[in-house]
């Protein structure tokens, strides 16, 4: 198996920049999968991924994140940037990236004068590689799941899900919790690739769920504003991206 951080070769000869990473299931179980598509990890551990295990894979894409994404044309951060602009986000708010990885959203927001950008992530692979960006006043290490005690985050004017509300990842159960991180109008946002096969929603990612999931949101005062599809995420297809608002 190539080292982690050496590109593969594909059936042309030509280099591919995606790395092949094993991950471990027990004692017994190894797959090989390719780095720069979490779904193959998913195939390969055969229809579930616990959060350690997405954990690993993040710590070992860590390295090679950014350039994977530079190549699978990734237009996540600049769709987030476009809803901040058409919600008028001042750029002043206090701005929480959950699932931030390595920063890219981050990134962004301060080259557009965004100035008050925390981020936590489980990966402490993903945090090191942002952290050597400065984009963000604080970074935690933190796994979110619908119990996480977030009581040190509070008052935020927008809380983001780039690319980390998707099954093997944060779930839908995790929003309650997550929207206690908002002041009163605060937003929370949200996009994915819509790439994602559907049989990877399940559980608390079926649409029954996801619909008794915004039920209850909504009885507690955050009511969903939009869901709507986008052109262009990632790979040239399309994404997905949702507005709630704490009201
Ligand atoms: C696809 S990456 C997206 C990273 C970044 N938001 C971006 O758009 O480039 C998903 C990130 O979510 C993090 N993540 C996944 N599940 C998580 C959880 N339950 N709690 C905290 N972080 C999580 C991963 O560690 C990874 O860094």
């Amino acid at each position: 198996m190539p080292s982690q951080s050496s590109s593969s070769s594909s059936a042309n000869g030509l280099i591919s920049p995606i790395r092949p990473v094993r991950i471990t299931r027990g004692k017994s179980e190894s797959v090989m999968v390719n780095e720069g598509c979490f779904v193959n990890l998913w195939n390969h551990l055969g229809g579930s991924v616990t959060l350690t295990e997405t954990r690993r894979f993040y710590d070992i894409k860590a390295n090679a994140y950014d350039e994977e994404m530079t190549e699978l044309n990734y237009k996540g951060p600049k769709v987030i940037f476009e809803k901040f602009r058409e919600l008028r986000i001042s750029r002043g708010s206090r701005i929480l990236d959950v699932g931030c990885g390595t920063g890219l959203l981050g990134v962004e927001l301060k080259a557009a004068g965004f100035c008050q950008i925390h981020g936590i992530d489980m990966s402490s692979e993903m945090l090191r590689i942002n952290r050597k960006k400065g984009s963000y006043l604080s970074l935690g290490l933190t796994m979110v799941e619908p119990d996480t005690d977030l009581t040190s985050l509070r008052d935020f004017d927008v809380v983001c899900l780039l690319s980390s509300l998707r099954p093997g990842h944060i779930s839908p159960a995790c929003l309650e919790n997550l929207s206690t991180c908002l002041t009163s109008g605060g937003y929370l946002i949200w996009a994915r690739s819509s790439d994602i096969p559907s049989g990877h929603f399940t559980d608390s990612f079926d649409e029954d769920t996801w619909s008794e999931v915004k039920g209850k949101l909504s009885t507690l005062g955050i009511l969903c504003l939009e869901e709507s599809f986008i052109e262009l995420f990632v790979r040239d297809k399309p994404g997905m991206i949702g507005v709630l608002r704490k009201m």
